[in-house]
């Protein structure tokens, strides 16, 4: 933490309180609120969290304005053209992009730790064939602590650094097998000389019955995907997995909060939700209904794949994302995609809408994904675990550098209570 730049003043009933106000090194200035309570007797307000800095972080930051997305402090276009998903891992992990012999290193650790345990084939097993992935990856992630006890004692330097190492080198496997579980075919083990996007390709559609040859078009268009969801500053899931180990909680079970909460349709949940969209939308004819019902205040229905907390702006992993599409399309030989054809006219339609303009909603990292995804042959329900794949650099990178923080405490919001004054119980037979 920065020595404070400047101060607030506070005037409640009269009594004016200073507190103190940090700079960052980019984004807006913020307001130290943590003595508040203690000085004066009141909490903040902030359901949503839409004007609280939870944490101090080195690891991302967005320009929602500008439509602006850094990895320590190197853009998303450029990290996305020139890198690949393994150096954004190191980059973001550790710091700096890595030099190419801590490269090597980094990548074989990782290749060394895809396996998991045999016994997990058997809990993998107990859940129903037409289980989500995304439940069933809940469920594995959570039992690692129950098979990696090794890698659980967080006090550890070395065990944390373990098990950072096992969760971004297991998630693929993990996500695959539980998309092979649910199409009933048998488990495919990683295979060391893939690199990272091509054994999660292998392991999810070869068979044994014939050979599968990766594709490197397709592999790099997997990197690429892995490479735009890595990490997201402090979104929902992210600091779901914050607060879980803000009570010195294993990463495994941090881990397993986090896919949690990704799930939702508001958050990583929307490209599956998205692609849905897209399909029932059919045909360009019908994006109008679509579009009245979007701003219907009435009517629950959102553009799936539009707006963002944070991003007032082209969200720059969309943009990415969009050329993505039409280079795998075209790659592929699938020419005339409708569902590409809906999509981009979807786009152009809510972009030139009063509604969207004014509230500056514009398309985000879901709104192409899906596409790209389902070219490649992922059915929908595995959307949600590619993007929990990707993400997992960035909840440990989060995870980590809160666990080094000599700030951090337990994380404990307060409340607005609006519920009953203290009174009496009633006996059962006089209520
Ligand atoms: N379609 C129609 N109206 C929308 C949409 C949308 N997709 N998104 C926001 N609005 C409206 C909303 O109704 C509200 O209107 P009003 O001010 O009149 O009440 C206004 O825009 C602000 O919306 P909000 O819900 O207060 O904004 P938020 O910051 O709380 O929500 C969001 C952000 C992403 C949850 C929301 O835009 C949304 O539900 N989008 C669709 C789901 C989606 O694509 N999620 C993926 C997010 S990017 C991937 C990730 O990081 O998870």
């Amino acid at each position: 933490m920065t020595d404070a730049t400047k101060s607030a003043t506070l005037t409640i009933d009269g009594n004016a309180y200073e507190l103190p106000m940090y700079s960052p090194t980019s984004g807006p200035d913020v307001v130290d609120i943590r003595k508040l309570y203690a000085q004066a007797g009141v909490f903040t307000y902030d359901p949503g969290f839409t004007s609280t800095a939870s944490c101090d972080s080195t690891i991302t930051f967005i320009d929602g304005d500008k439509g602006e997305l850094l990895h320590r402090g190197y853009p998303i276009d450029q990290l996305a053209a020139k890198s690949h998903y393994l150096e954004v891992c190191y980059l973001l992990l550790y710091g700096e992009l890595p030099s190419a012999k801590d490269l090597e290193v980094f990548e074989s650790t990782i290749t060394r730790h895809t396996m998991i345990h045999e016994q997990m084939h058997n809990f993998f097993r107990g859940f129903r064939r037409d289980a989500h992935p995304m439940a069933t990856m809940v469920g594995v992630v959570g039992a690692m602590s129950a098979f990696y006890h090794d890698s659980t004692d967080i006090s550890d330097e070395r065990q944390r650094e373990i098990a950072s190492h096992r969760l971004i080198a297991k998630m693929p496997t993990i996500a695959a097998m539980a998309y092979k579980y649910s199409v009933g075919q048998p488990f495919v083990y990683p295979r060391n000389d893939l690199d990272y996007a091509a054994n999660f390709l292998h392991m999810c559609f070869a068979v044994p019955a014939e050979e599968y040859v990766v594709d490197p078009i397709l592999a790099r268009a997997m990197d690429r995907i892995f490479t735009l969801h890595a990490d997201h500053e402090q979104n929902a899931s992210t600091s779901t997995v914050r607060l879980a180990s803000s009570s010195g909680a294993n990463p495994f079970a941090c881990i397993a909060a986090g896919i949690a909460c990704l799930w939702g349709p508001a958050h990583g949940g929307a490209n599956q939700a998205c692609l849905e969209m897209l399909k029932e939308i059919g045909t360009p004819d019908r994006i109008p209904e679509f579009i009245a019902r979007a701003k219907d205040k009435n009517d629950p229905f959102r553009l799936m794949g539009f707006g963002h907390r944070v991003y007032k702006n082209f969200d720059p992993r969309a943009t990415v994302m969009k050329q993505s599409a039409d280079e795998v399309l075209e790659l592929l030989g699938v020419e005339n995609n409708p569902i590409l054809q809906v999509a981009k006219e979807l786009e152009t339609a809510a972009l030139n809408d009063p509604y969207f303009a004014d509230k500056k909603l514009f398309p985000n990292v879901d709104f192409y994904s899906g596409i790209i995804l389902e070219a490649m042959g992922f059915p929908t329900s595995m959307f949600t675990p590619i993007f929990a794949v990707s993400r997992t650099v960035g909840w440990i990178s989060q995870w980590k550098e809160q666990l080094a923080d000599p700030q951090m405490k337990i994380g404990r919001p307060r409340q607005l209570y609006q519920g009953s004054v203290t009174r009496d119980y009633i006996d059962i037979e006089n209520r």
